[in-house]
C-alpha cells in the first residue's frame, strides 16, 4: 500500500511545521511504528534526519509511545496503543497527519516525541506508600476487599502514555492523576497516606501547567487502557476530603 504522510517536525524550541513523504510499498501486516522504521531507513539513506517518536515494549504495556494521527491520540483504534495500531487499518492512497500531544506539560523533544518528565514528577510527589520494603508478606497478612482489588488493578493498568492530556481541551492530566491515586487509594496499604497523597499528586499536576478538569470526558475515549473518568469523581471526593482535614475541619 502507498500513503502520504504529513509529520510534525521540530527541533527542541524551535518552530516546527510538517513535512510531507511518500510511504510506498507498505505492508498491511506493519504496525504503524514499523511503517516510521522502513520510513526513517529510507529516509537516512537519503541523507535526512529521521522522524523522532518514542517507543519501548511495542506490546502496549510501557506507555512510550504515542502520537496524534489525523487528530486521535494513537489513531483511530479504541483500546489501542499506536504501537499495536496496524497498517490493515487504512486504505490505499490515505494521506495522514502526524503530530506530538500538544499540551504545556509535554515540551516536544524533537518531531513526534514529547518530554513526559512531569508525569514521574506527579507520581514522585506521591504515588507511593512509605511502608517499609523487605521479604514480601505473606499474600494472606493483609486482607483485600474483592471490589477494591478489582479496583485498584484496573487503575493500575494505565501505563502512562499521556493520551489523556493530549485528547482534552484543557490538556488536563486528572485521568493519569485519578488512577495513579486511586491504584493505592483503593488498597489498605494505601489508607495511611490516601489524604496527603491526594493533595500532594493535584498540588504537582497543576504546578506541571496541565489544566482543569471540566467532565469533557475525551480522555477516556482516547485512553488505550480503558481508564474511567469515575476515578476523577473518587479523586474529587477524596480532594474534598483532604482539603477539610488540611484546615482541620473533620478532626
Ligand atoms: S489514563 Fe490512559 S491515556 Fe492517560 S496516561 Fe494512563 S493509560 Fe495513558
Ligand atoms: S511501545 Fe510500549 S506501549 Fe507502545
Amino acid at each position: 500500500m502507498n500513503l502520504t504522510l504529513h509529520v510534525w517536525r521540530q527541533n527542541g524550541a524551535e518552530q516546527g511545521r510538517f513535512e510531507t513523504y511518500r510511504a510506498e510499498g507498505m505492508s498491511e501486516h506493519m504496525s504503524f511504528l514499523e511503517l516510521l522504521d522502513v520510513v526513517n531507513e529510507r529516509l537516512i539513506a537519503a541523507g535526512q534526519d529521521p522522524i523522532a517518536f518514542d517507543h519501548d515494549c511495542r506490546e502496549g504495556i510501557c506507555g512510550m509511545c504515542g502520537f496524534m494521527i489525523n487528530g486521535e491520540p494513537h489513531g483511530p483504534l479504541p483500546a489501542t496503543t499506536v504501537c499495536q495500531l496496524h497498517m490493515r487499518n487504512y486504505r490505499d492512497g490515505d494521506e495522514l497527519w502526524l503530530e506530538p500531544w500538544r499540551a504545556k506539560g509535554f515540551p516536544v523533544l524533537r518531531d513526534l516525541a514529547v518530554n513526559r518528565g512531569a508525569f514521574d514528577r506527579i507520581i514522585a510527589a506521591g504515588g507511593f506508600t512509605t511502608a517499609r520494603t523487605g521479604t514480601a508478606l505473606d499474600a494472606h497478612a493483609v486482607l483485600v476487599p474483592k471490589d477494591s482489588a478489582e479496583l485498584a488493578m484496573d487503575a493500575a493498568e494505565c501505563i502512562a502514555c499521556g493520551a489523556c492530556v493530549a485528547a482534552c481541551p484543557n490538556a488536563s492530566a486528572m485521568l493519569f492523576t485519578a488512577a495513579k491515586v486511586a491504584h493505592l487509594g483503593y488498597l489498605p496499604q494505601g489508607q495511611p497516606e490516601r489524604y496527603q497523597r491526594v493533595l500532594a499528586m493535584v498540588e504537582q499536576h497543576d504546578a506541571e501547567g496541565f489544566g482543569h478538569c471540566t467532565n469533557h470526558g475525551a480522555c477516556q475515549t482516547a485512553c488505550p487502557k480503558e481508564i474511567k473518568v469515575d476515578y476523577i469523581a473518587r479523586l474529587n471526593r477524596d480532594l474534598r476530603v483532604a482539603r477539610f482535614r488540611d484546615r482541620g475541619a473533620l478532626d
